[in-house]
């Protein structure tokens, strides 16, 4: 591969064209496995950011890609409707909680956010009300779009850089019960001290349940949301949902709001929905809402994508719910759970380690210091697995199809990085 072409023309997520980091040519992918060029396998512990849950090269999503590629791969969704949108908003309806009756599809995550909170404002509109805040917490991540952005935690996605544009919303300070400590009461006070002073402003609470993924890789007690979802009732705010990392088996239910047996207003999905293998999200709402949006001023709810309902994207997203539907999910994730909680505690021992967490097919491992991303990225890479962390963050979030000794290597692979001082960059 022209590589000197890619660093010196070719923009990768989050990079500067001044300093280009290393990147690995990879030529093909099977099941857990990133091939490299060079022909070296590597035991992807990152289901490329937590969407390929089943595995690359899957033969029944392959399957599905023919097959709807030789019917048709698009078509415009206005004044047309297919069968594979059909199907796939039938078991969406089917799959969530029961009162998300309405499904929107959309490209990508963030805009699935922004679905979500455009709904929220013309939901209040509609009735006659002006609110045009969000009330989120610190430490999340809802996408790089504008309106995402603007509910994305203001440090990490440096609000201040597009001061003067980016709307401003409210911050609560995130949970800090992790998800197997006692209940602390009290961390819900400044949420409800926000709610209580804003709610008249707020349109909706916007939040990702149990893991709060990119913003910090943090899993809090369900209590919390079941206090927020109190709140939002009490106080007549919409819930808004943010399941784009979570969804699909990820903390070993299918839905993370599961853990809190709660329900939410709006629900946006995304990442694994196709199993990974395209971009495609959904916003699911409720009757009340949508009918109530549809009844405003816009006599609509106002939003188009020109590859809304991508039939290709359908297609494998319906495959990939039959895997889902055979239900080893659930077995698989709650093995990789297991393994989690028995071999990370251990490396609390190393002091280079904060903390470490996890909850269904999620492990992490906080350091006490940013990683040095070139120099872990290459190490990683020679113990044969693909981890990239951020900040102080190592984290792994597998396919579900990953062995125990495929677990077992990533988190040994983990544990050698510690104990590299060139990996961590106040060591090197
Ligand atoms: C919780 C959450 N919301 C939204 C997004 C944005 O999704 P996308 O990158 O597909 O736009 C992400 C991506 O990491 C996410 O984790």
């Amino acid at each position: 591969m022209d590589l000197a072409f890619d660093r010196r023309h070719i923009w990768h997520p989050y990079t500067s064209t001044l300093t280009p980091l290393t990147c690995y040519p990879v030529s093909r992918a099977h099941g857990v496995y990133l091939q490299l060029e060079d022909g070296r396998e590597l035991i992807d512990g990152m289901s490329s950011w937590w969407s390929t849950i089943h595995g690359y090269n899957h033969p029944h999503l392959n399957q599905a890609a023919h097959q709807q590629i030789d019917q048709m791969s698009h078509v415009m969704f206005g004044g047309i409707t297919h069968q594979p949108a059909i199907d796939l908003c039938k078991q969406l309806v089917a799959m969530t909680a029961e009162p998300l009756q309405h499904v929107f599809l959309a490209d990508s995550g963030s805009v699935a956010v922004e679905v979500s909170l455009k709904m929220a404002l013309q939901y209040w509109q509609a009735k006659g009300e002006s609110r045009s805040q969000f009330l989120t917490l610190r430490d999340g991540y809802h996408g790089d779009t504008f309106a995402a952005m603007s509910v994305t935690d203001p440090d990490n996605s440096m609000h201040s850089l597009y001061k003067g544009f980016l709307p401003q919303h409210i911050f609560a300070q995130s949970p800090k019960t992790g998800f197997w400590q006692q209940w602390d009461e009290s961390d819900l006070d400044d949420f409800k001290a926000k709610l209580t002073l804003h709610h008249h402003d707020i349109a909706a609470v916007i939040l990702e349940p149990i893991v709060q993924g990119a913003g910090g890789m943090r899993i809090y007690h369900p209590k919390f949301l079941q206090g927020v979802r109190r709140l939002c009732d009490e106080f007549g705010v919409l819930l808004i949902l943010d399941e784009i990392a979570t969804g699909f088996g990820r903390t070993g239910k299918l839905f993370a709001y599961e853990h809190a047996q709660i329900e939410p207003d709006i629900l946006c999905l995304g990442k694994a929905l196709t199993g990974g293998y395209m971009t495609l999200s959904a916003t699911l709402t409720t009757s009340h809402v949508a009918n109530t949006v549809c009844g405003g001023e816009a006599g609509c709810f106002m939003h188009g994508p020109t590859f809304m309902g991508n039939p290709l994207a359908c297609a494998v997203a319906n495959a990939s719910m039959e895997i889902l539907a055979q239900e080893e999910w659930q077995a698989q994730t709650q093995a990789i759970e297991t393994q989690f909680a028995q071999q990370l505690p251990l490396l609390t021992e190393h002091p280079l380690v904060k903390e470490v967490r996890w909850l269904g097919a999620i492990g992490v491992v906080e350091a006490t210091t940013a990683v040095n991303m070139e120099t872990i990225q290459a190490h990683f890479v020679e113990q044969g697995v693909w981890i990239r962390p951020f900040g102080k963050l190592i984290y792994m979030m597998p396919p579900f199809i990953s062995t125990p000794q495929q677990i077992d290597t990533l988190i040994a692979a983990v544990h050698s990085a510690l104990n590299r001082p060139e990996c961590f960059q106040s060591l090197s």
